[in-house]
C-alpha cells in the first residue's frame, strides 16, 4: 500500500484505541476516531471525531470516506454482527488492525472458550475478505487491574481471588505500538501477533508494585473464586467462569512472556511497574 495518509480507528475513546490514536497523531497520520457519543470523547486536539456504532454498520460509512487503514476494536457484539461491519470496511478502504485476543486458537476448527469464540467471528470475515490485515492477539491488559482502584482509594487492602496467579500484563502503549506499525508499514500484513508483558507478576506482587508507585505499602487479602464472581458483575457469567478458571491455572502456570513486542518495534516490552507509575493518578 502508498503511504497510509488517514486511518480511522474504532474504540479510540478506549484504553488501546487512544493510545493508537494519539501516537499516530505524533507521527503525524491524520486520525479520525469514531465515538458513539463524540461530544464525550477526550481526545487530542485536532483529532477528528465522528459520529458511528459498529451495531448499525451503516453509520460507519460516512467516518470511513477517504480512510486508507482501520483500527478495530472489538466490543464482544453477539454472533455474527461482525459480518456487515467488515463488508462495510473492505467495500471502502485496503487495510484493518483488528485487536483480537490471544484466547483466539489457531490448532482447533472450534474455539474452546467463549472469548476466543467471539474473537475468531470477527477474524474469519477478514481472512475472508480482499483487505490486508493483523491480527494484534494481546495477552492480559495491565488496565484490568484497575478493577482495584476503588478498594485502594479507600485503603490499604485489594480483596480477590487468586492472589498466587502470575500473568505477564500488558502496557497498552505496547499493544499500540504494534497497531500503529502495521496500520503505516507493509512489514506486518497477514501477520498474528500474540502480544504479552515483559515479566510474569501474581497479582499479589502487582498490588505490591502499585503500592510502590504510590510510595504506600498495599497487601493482598485472598477472597473465593465464588465471592470473587459475585463482584464481577461487569462480565458475562460464561466470562467471568473463563477469566477465574484462567486464574486459577495461573496459579501453577504462569503466563509465559512472548518477544513479539520487542521483535515489532525495537524497544522492550514496558513493565508492570512503567505501567502503575504512569497509572498512578487513576489509583490515588
Ligand atoms: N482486557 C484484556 O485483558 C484483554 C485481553 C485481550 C483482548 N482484549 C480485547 O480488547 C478489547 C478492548 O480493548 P480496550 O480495553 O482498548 O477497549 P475499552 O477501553 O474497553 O473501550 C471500548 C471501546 O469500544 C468502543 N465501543 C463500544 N461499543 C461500541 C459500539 N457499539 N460501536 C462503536 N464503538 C464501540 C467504545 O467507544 P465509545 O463508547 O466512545 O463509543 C470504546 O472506545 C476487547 O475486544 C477485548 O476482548 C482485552
Amino acid at each position: 500500500m502508498a503511504q497510509t495518509k488517514q486511518v480511522l480507528v474504532i474504540g479510540a475513546t478506549g484504553h488501546v484505541g487512544g493510545q493508537v490514536v494519539s501516537q499516530l497523531a505524533e507521527k503525524d497520520v491524520a486520525v479520525r476516531a469514531l465515538a458513539r457519543t463524540p461530544a464525550a470523547a477526550a481526545l487530542p486536539t485536532g483529532v477528528e471525531v465522528v459520529p458511528g456504532d459498529l451495531t448499525t454498520p451503516e453509520t460507519l460509512i460516512p467516518a470511513l470516506d477517504g480512510v486508507d487503514a482501520v483500527y478495530l476494536t472489538w466490543p464482544m457484539l453477539p454472533g455474527d454482527a461482525a459480518n456487515r461491519v467488515i463488508e462495510v470496511i473492505a467495500e471502502h478502504t485496503h487495510r484493518i488492525v483488528l485487536l483480537s485476543s490471544g484466547a483466539v486458537r489457531d490448532d482447533v476448527t472450534e474455539q474452546d472458550n467463549p472469548i476466543g469464540k467471539a474473537h475468531a467471528l470477527v477474524e474469519q470475515p477478514i481472512r475472508d475478505s480482499d483487505l490486508e490485515w493483523t491480527f494484534l492477539r494481546p495477552y492480559g491488559f495491565a488496565t484490568n487491574t484497575l478493577e482495584w482502584a476503588p478498594q485502594i482509594r479507600a485503603g490499604d487492602v485489594v480483596r480477590g481471588a487468586y492472589g498466587a496467579a502470575s500473568s505477564t500484563l500488558l502496557h497498552e502503549a505496547d499493544i499500540a505500538a504494534v497497531a500503529v506499525l502495521a496500520l503505516t508499514t507493509d512489514d506486518h500484513v497477514g501477520a498474528r501477533y500474540e502480544l504479552s508483558g515483559p515479566t510474569s507478576l501474581s497479582r499479589a506482587e502487582q498490588v505490591a508494585t502499585i503500592g510502590a508507585a504510590l510510595s504506600r505499602p498495599l497487601t493482598w487479602e485472598e477472597i473465593t473464586p465464588a465471592q470473587a464472581k459475585a463482584q464481577m458483575d461487569w462480565v458475562p457469567e460464561e466470562f467471568a467462569d473463563f477469566i477465574l478458571n484462567g486464574l486459577a491455572a495461573m496459579v501453577d502456570s504462569p503466563g509465559q512472556p512472548t518477544a513479539t513486542i520487542q521483535e515489532v518495534t525495537g524497544a522492550p516490552a514496558r513493565s508492570y511497574a512503567q505501567w502503575a507509575a504512569d497509572h498512578a493518578a487513576d489509583f490515588s
